[in-house]
């Protein structure tokens, strides 16, 4: 579980406690005080509020009651804390951000706020992502899935999880063997000697939509002869398509291996669809012969009408597995193989049915672990014209928008450094803002909501995005550095964008926290743009450079620790922030 780690709201829940006896001669424990903290509807209400509902109810009282109660009783209050005022079912709590300043500050400029440990026996994780498939090509669309599941992965590292990091690519089924059938019979150009796997996924495309096309003609049955023939050669591991298949699938796997090396993701296994296809099919049988499975009109599988999900097939008349059945094979291995406690699948909301009959069958097959399991649900990325399809031809291949997007930053924000800045940090500089307009324009919108993708809106400075963070951060940076060490370690705060803005910091853990347990990233993005707005308001009220003693050493310290937070946060989304910009 999450350690209570926020030591001032944990010093608030203790004098709380206290309070709570003395005031109705309950015994409340302060770590129920701790989770019961939360945010009052407006600064002028105060920092913190925290409820008397529950309170009141054993105590027999009204909760606005309750609250002047507590009011009165609570005699000690920790050295942070203003004052107390009741209002309503409330009481709320006004800090005293000079002190709280003076402890976090230099704790975060140290680093030291950021070695905290935030929990204590989390479940081993598997967290299952980015799983493409081979001879398709890559497009913007994959990159959701990718920069969700990454921020998960690095989020939940940082609060203390231990996390195997897995992909599952599919590199069997229908779309492999109508790649290699258009190859085969209806490509007569040569095959280019670079970028092969992007080359491919068109090969597939091109494939597909003749496929179409010719539905209904006199190709037809031809086609569907050649693609069952290709299909059963897969199915046999042998015959030219066979080793057809093992030389393309490289192919796509060195794109892939491209576009993770580009956006800085690791996996520590990676499980593949041919892989587990066999034994899938023998688990199937196994399960069929123990009476589990039923026959229906020639195929195996299980009735999941009781739990209104539908037949679940998992061999089919000719003997073959499915999708399904690879994933109750998958899901066994991931368990034998690593012994973890939790399963998670970063998969599109499309496929919600089919990880539904998969859980439940793995249940009904006795499996106790099924209970661990869970898909990581998020929707789609549309571009400002509607969907996107390879048969409209209006996918945005990934490389290509790539090298637009980093085109595009070099001619927009770093032209005017062509005479100052070298080459390559040009070029470094612009791999890493279009990474972090890629990663956070991905990441921003809660996985429950649909992306539109708009490549001049996610790389604007004036708005909710990545390089706005980066270019934040990049600014305070050089301020930081023209302006030299702090002379002074006194923390002086008076002014209101003063204190919003150690109102920001003190919350970091916290906000990690939610992004962590709610599998939402978007709430530490959130929390980076009004951090970063925090401090423009505080930039813009409070001057550094030309303030006396200590409240220059004092705002500089404050920039430094503004600094180190958005940095350490558009870590955990994989980000990396530029030292200029
Ligand atoms: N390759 C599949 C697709 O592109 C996604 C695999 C998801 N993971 C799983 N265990 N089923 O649709």
């Amino acid at each position: 579980m999450f350690c209570f780690h926020d030591k001032f709201r944990q010093q608030l829940a203790q004098s709380l406690s206290l309070g709570i006896k003395a005031a109705f001669s309950l015994d409340f424990p302060w770590e129920k005080a701790y989770s019961l903290l939360g945010a009052t509807p407006s600064k002028e209400a105060g920092d913190l509020a925290f409820p008397l509902f529950i309170i009141a109810k054993e105590a027999k009282t009204n909760p606005a009651l309750a609250a002047k109660a507590l009011e009165a009783a609570m005699t000690e209050l920790p050295g942070f804390v203003l004052k107390k005022v009741a209002m309503g079912p409330y009481l709320n709590f006004f800090f005293d951000f000079n002190q709280i300043a003076s402890e976090l500050v230099p704790s975060i400029i140290s680093g030291k706020y950021f070695e905290q440990k935030l929990s204590e026996n989390m479940p081993k994780t598997m967290i299952e992502y980015s799983q493409p498939n081979t001879h398709k090509e890559l497009h913007v669309g994959h990159m959701r899935n990718l920069c969700y599941g990454d921020a998960l992965i690095r989020l939940h590292r940082y609060s203390g999880f231990e996390i195997i990091a897995s992909t599952f690519p599919g590199d069997v089924g229908t779309h492999v063997a109508k790649c290699l059938w258009f190859m085969n019979y209806h490509y007569k150009g040569e095959i280019p000697q670079e970028h092969k796997g992007a080359w491919l996924g068109r090969m597939y495309s091109t494939a597909h939509n003749k496929l179409e096309e010719e539905k209904g003609s006199d190709s037809e049955a031809t086609n569907r002869e050649q693609l069952t023939a290709i299909l059963k050669q897969l199915e046999q591991k042998s015959g030219e398509f066979y080793d057809l298949w093992k030389t393309t699938r490289e192919w796509s796997i060195e794109l892939m291996n491209e576009v993770y090396k580009w956006a800085d993701v690791k996996f520590d296994v990676w499980y593949w669809e041919s892989e587990v296809d066999s034994d899938s099919v023998k688990l199937a049988r196994e399960y069929f012969e123990k009476g589990l499975f039923i026959e229906d009109k020639g195929c195996i599988g299980v009735d999941l009408e009781p739990y209104k999900l539908g037949f679940c097939m998992l061999l089919k008349t000719d003997g073959n597995g499915l999708y399904a059945t690879k994933d109750i094979e998958l899901a066994r291995r991931k368990f034998q193989d690593y012994h973890i406690e939790k399963n998670l699948y970063v998969v599109d909301k499309r496929q919600e049915h089919h990880f539904k009959q998969v859980f439940k069958v793995l249940e009904l097959m006795g499996f106790e672990n099924a209970k661990k399991c869970q898909h990581l649900q998020y929707d789609f990325v549309e571009l400002p014209d509607g969907a996107m399809s390879s048969r409209k031809g209006n996918i945005v291949p990934l490389q290509s928008l790539i090298a637009n997007m980093v085109q595009m930053i070099k001619d927009q924000y770093l032209a005017r450094y062509v005479s100052e800045w070298s080459a390559e940090e040009i070029e470094k500089t612009a791999q890493i803002v279009a990474k972090g307009a890629i990663k956070y324009g991905m990441i921003r919108i809660d996985p429950a909501k649909k992306i539109v993708f708009d490549m001049q809106d996610w790389l604007k400075l004036d708005g909710e995005s990545g390089p706005y963070i980066q270019y934040s951060y990049a600014r305070i940076n050089s301020m930081v550095n023209k302006l030299g060490a702090p002379l002074s370690s006194e923390m002086k705060v008076e002014v209101q964008q003063e204190k919003d803005l150690v109102a920001q910091l003190m919350s970091f853990h916290h906000i990690v926290q939610q992004a962590t347990e709610q599998y939402k990233p978007s709430i530490l993005t959130a929390y980076l743009y009004d951090l970063s707005r925090a401090y423009n308001g505080f930039y813009a009220e409070c001057p550094v450079g030309s303030s006396q003693e200590p409240t220059r050493s004092s705002r500089l310290m404050l920039s430094k620790a503004t600094a180190q937070t958005l940095k350490k946060g558009l870590s955990l989304l994989g980000i990396e922030a530029p030292e200029r910009m």
